[in-house]
C-alpha cells in the first residue's frame, strides 16, 4: 500500500479536511459521533480507490476529494448500522459507537451520513456518480438484510456466501472504481474494466477479512476475533469446512452456532475443525483468484505509477492483517 499512500497522499489529507467540514450540523452528537469514527484510523481504501481510479483515468479536476470524501462517509455509515445488526463492541481498536452512544444513536448518525452523502453528491453535480453510487448503498442494504436472513444456515453454500460478499462490501469498492473512470470521462470498456477491478478486489477484501475473524490478532485486527462464528454467520473457511466435516462434526459446529454465547473452548474447537479441513487454505486462495482477476481487469490501462499503486492495492488485500 506504500506506493499507493505516497501516490495519494496530499490528497487524502485534504480528504480528512473536507470529512471535517462535510461533518458540519446543527445537532451537536452528530459531529462528536462522526468525528469519533472519522478519526479513529480507517484504512480508508475506498477513498484511495476512487482517487487512483480517477488519476489513471486521467482527471485531474477538483471534484475527486469531495467524492472520496463521500465514499468515506458511506462506508462510515454503512458500519454504524453494521455494528449493531452485529452487536458488535470493538471497531478499530476502540469501542463501537453503538457501545458508547447506544443502537439509537448509531442508527440515527447513519442515517445522517447517508443523507448528507447523497446531498454532497448533488453538489458534485454528475447524474452517472449519483445512479453509481445510489445503486451500490442500494445493493448494500440488499446484502446485509441477505446476511440476515442467512444467519445461522449451517448448508450456506459459497455461491450464496459470494452473493453476500459482493452486496455489503465489494460493490462499494466498485463504485469507488468506477466513479473516479466516469471523472475522467474514459471509454464505457474501459469504465467498466474500473468497476470489475473494484468487484473483484472487493470480494477478495471481504474474504480475507473472514479469515482475519478466524487468525488475526484482536489487537492487530482492531475488531473482536471469532465474532462472525459468535453471531452465527457462516464465512468461506466455515462453509469449507463444513462441506469437508463428518456429520457428527458438522452437527457440533451447528450446536456452537446455535448457541448466544461462544465461549473460547467451542472457538478453539471450531478453529481446529478449519484448521484440519484447510478452510483457511481454501478461502486465501480463493481470495488469491479474486486479486489475480481483478489485475487483469487493468490491462486495458497504459502502465504508470497508479496503475502500479492500484496493483500494489490488490496485492496488500491478500497481505494484510487488519
Ligand atoms: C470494514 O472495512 C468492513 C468490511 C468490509 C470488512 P475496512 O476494513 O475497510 O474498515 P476500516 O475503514 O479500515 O476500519
Ligand atoms: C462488512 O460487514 C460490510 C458492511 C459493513 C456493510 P462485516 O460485518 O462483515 O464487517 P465487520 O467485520 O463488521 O467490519
Ligand atoms: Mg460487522
Ligand atoms: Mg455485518
Amino acid at each position: 500500500m506504500q506506493a499507493a499512500l505516497e501516490l495519494i497522499g496530499e490528497d487524502l489529507k485534504q480528504v480528512e479536511e473536507q470529512f471535517k467540514k462535510d461533518l458540519e450540523s446543527e445537532v451537536p452528537l452528530i459531529r462528536k459521533v462522526g468525528e469519533y469514527l472519522l478519526s479513529s484510523g480507517g484504512k480508508r481504501i475506498r477513498p484511495a480507490m476512487l482517487l487512483l481510479s480517477a488519476r489513471l483515468c486521467n482527471y485531474h479536476g477538483a471534484q475527486a476529494i469531495p467524492l472520496a470524501s463521500v465514499v468515506e462517509f458511506i462506508h462510515t455509515a454503512t458500519l454504524l448500522h453494521d455494528d449493531v445488526v452485529d452487536n458488535a463492541s470493538l471497531r478499530r481498536g476502540l469501542a463501537s459507537a453503538n457501545t458508547l452512544w447506544g443502537n439509537e444513536a448509531s442508527v440515527l448518525i447513519g442515517d445522517f451520513l447517508f443523507s448528507k452523502s447523497f446531498s454532497l453528491m448533488v453538489g458534485v453535480g454528475s447524474l452517472d456518480i449519483l445512479g453509481v453510487m445510489s445503486r451500490a448503498t442500494t445493493i448494500i442494504a440488499e446484502g446485509e438484510v441477505l446476511q440476515l436472513l442467512y444467519t445461522g444456515e449451517v448448508d450456506l453454500t459459497e455461491e450464496q456466501y459470494i452473493e453476500v460478499v459482493k452486496a455489503k462490501t465489494a460493490v462499494l469498492l466498485s463504485a469507488a472504481a468506477q466513479s473516479g473512470a466516469i471523472l475522467g470521462k474514459v471509454s464505457q470498456q474501459q469504465e467498466q474494466a474500473m468497476a470489475d477491478f473494484g468487484m473483484d478486489l472487493g470480494i477478495a477484501f471481504q474474504l480475507m477479512d473472514d479469515i482475519l475473524d478466524y487468525t488475526a490478532s484482536e489487537e492487530e485486527f482492531g475488531k473482536s476475533i471469532g465474532h462472525d462464528l459468535e453471531e452465527g454467520k457462516l464465512t468461506l473457511p466455515l462453509i469449507h469446512t463444513l462441506r469437508a466435516c463428518t456429520a457428527d462434526e458438522k452437527a457440533a459446529v451447528a450446536a456452537i452456532i446455535g448457541k448466544d454465547e461462544l465461549i473460547p473452548e467451542d472457538f478453539r474447537l471450531v478453529c481446529s475443525l478449519v484448521q484440519s479441513y484447510g478452510g483457511i487454505e481454501y478461502t486465501v486462495s480463493k481470495a488469491r483468484n479474486f486479486i489475480d482477476s481483478c489485475k487483469k481487469h487493468l490491462s486495458c490501462f497504459p502502465d504508470e505509477s497508479c496503475k502500479d499503486a492500484l496493483l500494489d492495492m490488490a496485492e496488500y488485500v491478500v497481505t494484510r492483517n487488519r
